[in-house]
């Protein structure tokens, strides 16, 4: 067993060694986080200004046959004047099967190699910020993974979404928050009971992962995790939750899986502290439906504060309440109105690929999108 003290972030441990260690790694970024620009926050910028830059931007998308395809944390305003919100599935989705010939993506790295990846020949993908980036993608690092499959030769690699396409084209299956556990189903049967299986690069995924193995009556020994962790939301902890669940004792609690909270969260449903339907594990879209499903007024939202606005739109007469108002994303919040137009009127900035990296993660891609 590894020592806790030679252990560092991007390491990839069997899952019962990384789970053991869930607490005591540093799972911080390792990559500057920006600074947040204050155009991020719409008021910043006067209204009429504002009202000029989302027409003009409708004008631009007519002009050039191009659709917005916008994550559920970037700001109000641009996910006013976009044609699809939504999670990272979703997008994956949208981007794969719209015949636009530009496809622009207020988002992340990640997200935007995903569409350029799958793109068909006559389009563009365009994303207004290229720095925006994520500490969690930023985690896995694909020698490590040569190696555990060189170690490892009939192993079989998961890789979240949330991994760039050097990642990517490392891996047998992609999932995303939305199908992670419908993805791991698929891969346990139809797989040998003695294949390796390497999930990454989220470990609190990862542990969710585990339990979901376990569940399902397979041998926890089959899985490997890798000890990454987004700086965000790693940062919401089991005090976060209890203190909002303390304060608002009636209300249902919605996780988002990537959460630091998420282990002690599911410890608290399988000991049966709190039943299962009060606190439920979702994708950033997941909690947009769940917040129109469950009967409670008042929802706990762990997960980063951008995606209040789209479960706010779903459900207005709700009371959403933020686990951490400090979760924010430094990354997703590049995405201003501002540049969001220039990108459209200045045609930039196009998002390239290199073609034999994004031909090998189109498979896993092609498995993601069409499972769940
Ligand atoms: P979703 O797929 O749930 O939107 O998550 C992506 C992400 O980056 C969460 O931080
Ligand atoms: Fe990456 Fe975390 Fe930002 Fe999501 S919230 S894009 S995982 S840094």
């Amino acid at each position: 067993m590894a020592s806790i003290d030679e252990v560092v972030a991007g390491e990839i441990l069997p899952a019962k060694e990384a789970i053991s260690m869930l607490d005591q790694v540093d799972l911080g970024p390792t990559i500057d986080i920006p600074e947040i620009p204050p155009e991020a926050d719409p008021d910043s910028t006067p209204l009429e200004e504002r009202e000029r830059m989302k027409k003009e931007i409708m004008r631009l998308k007519t002009e050039r046959n191009a659709i917005v395809l916008s994550h559920n944390y970037v700001q109000s305003d641009i996910q006013d004047v976009s044609d699809a919100v939504g999670d990272s599935l979703f997008l994956a989705r949208e981007g794969a099967k719209s015949d636009a010939d530009v496809l622009c993506e207020p988002s992340v790295l990640f997200m935007n190699q995903i569409l350029a990846a799958m793109k068909k020949p006559h389009q563009t993908v365009l994303a207004p910020d290229l720095g925006a980036v994520c500490s969690l993608a930023a985690h896995a690092d694909p020698e490590r993974i040569r190696e555990w499959k060189a170690n490892h030769p009939r192993g079989l690699v998961i890789s979240y979404v949330n991994t760039y396409l050097d990642v990517k084209a490392e891996s047998d299956y992609c999932c995303a928050s939305a199908n992670a556990a419908m993805v791991l189903e698929h891969v346990l049967t139809h797989s040998d009971p003695d294949q390796p299986i390497l999930f990454l690069p989220d470990v609190f995924l990862g542990f969710f992962a585990a339990k979901f193995i376990e569940k399902s009556g397979y041998p926890l020994d089959r899985l490997w995790l890798m000890l990454g962790a987004c700086h965000v939301h790693e940062a919401i902890r089991p005090h976060h939750v209890n203190e909002q669940m303390r304060l608002h004792p009636e209300a249902a609690v919605v996780v988002h899986p990537e959460c630091g909270c998420t282990s002690a969260c599911m410890r608290q449903v399988t000991t049966g502290l709190v039943p299962e339907d009060l606190l439920q594990f979702r994708s950033t879209q997941g909690m947009v439906k769940l917040v129109r499903e469950v009967p409670q007024e008042t929802i706990i939202v762990a997960t980063e504060v951008g995606n209040l606005y789209p479960m706010s739109k779903a459900a207005p007469e709700k009371t959403l309440v933020p686990a951490s108002r400090e979760a924010l994303c430094a990354f997703m919040k590049q995405n201003t109105l501002q540049n969001l137009y220039i990108s459209l009127r200045d045609m930039v900035h196009e998002v390239e690929v290199d073609p034999d990296l994004a031909e090998r993660a189109k498979v896993p891609i092609e498995r993601m999108i069409s499972i769940g």
